[in-house]
């Protein structure tokens, strides 16, 4: 039986659903020899040696806090890796090297067109500056609506105290990509003026576990539309299957 190993790379990983829904699609596709690893590693470092150790490892996917400090350890970069500055998803060349990509950029746009169909000069306030931010900045940018970065650090647009109603206002797509209210720290959020939110609102939280986060409950409660990352995980995880199955590029840029 051919073997075949894919992964996920990141820390912590107890909140990831990614290897449930590789195992359960490697199962409906009677694909019985692959299976999907996870790679529980606090150092970013690793990534080489878990690819070395592990010779039946076609891929890897990359998640929080290594999504920009995997770059200097892989040998290339997709056109989707360099637009987003972020890797999400790695895959093992024919001659060993090791290639990024970013399929959250793929994932999150893919929603947020179906969601935006109708919108015009749409603004949007993105919470968190790491990885997932950069593709959200990439993804709404990409679509033609504008973005800012809402940080703890001074250097970004806004940091959290500067939100005040008028820009909530101004801001009526709301995308929550900091780890805040991850299972199991369900009761935490990013420090926004939910009473700001009015149902003319999009609260798009990047966690999907749980399904309803605080920043969810919060901005419904005002009457904003919600939506968790579920989606995006999805599309993120089908663009990635893609690239390792066949493709060595993104197309749809
Ligand atoms: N649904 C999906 O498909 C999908 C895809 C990608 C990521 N995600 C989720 O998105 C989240 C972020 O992932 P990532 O890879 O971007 O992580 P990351 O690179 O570590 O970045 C997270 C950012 O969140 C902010 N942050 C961290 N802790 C915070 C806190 N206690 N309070 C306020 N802000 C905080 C930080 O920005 P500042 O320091 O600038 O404030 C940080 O840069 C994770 O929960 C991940 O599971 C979901």
């Amino acid at each position: 039986m051919m073997q075949k190993i894919y992964g996920l790379l990141g820390f912590p990983l107890a909140h990831s659903f990614s290897q449930a829904y590789f195992t359960s699609k490697f199962q409906a596709l009677g694909l019985y020899g692959f299976s999907y690893q996870l790679f529980e590693q606090p150092a970013v470092s690793a990534v080489r040696t878990i690819f070395d150790k592990n010779s039946d490892l076609v891929g890897l996917n990359v998640t929080i806090p290594h999504k920009i400090a995997v770059i200097p350890y892989l040998d290339s970069l997709d056109d989707s890796a360099i637009l987003v500055g972020a890797v999400n998803v790695v895959k093992r060349l024919k001659n060993n090297d090791l290639r990024g990509y970013n399929t959250d950029f793929i994932g999150l746009k893919q929603h947020l067109e179906i969601l935006l169909k109708q919108q015009k000069g749409m603004e949007a306030l993105i919470l968190g500056n790491g990885g997932a931010a950069r593709a959200a900045r990439a993804a709404v940018g990409s679509l033609g609506f504008t973005s800012k970065t809402v940080s703890r650090s001074p250097h970004k647009e806004f940091c959290y105290e500067d939100l005040s109603s008028e820009i909530m206002a101004n801001h009526l797509l709301i995308i929550q990509t900091t780890p805040l209210g991850t299972w199991p720290n369900v009761e935490s959020c990013p420090a926004i003026p939910y009473q700001s939110f009015t149902p003319q609102h999009i609260a798009y939280d990047l966690v999907y576990n749980p399904s309803e986060t605080l920043f969810m409950k919060k901005a419904s409660a005002f009457g904003a539309q919600t939506f968790n990352g579920l989606t995006m995980l999805h599309n993120q995880a089908e663009a990635a299957w893609a690239i390792w199955q066949n493709d060595e590029t993104i197309s749809s840029l």
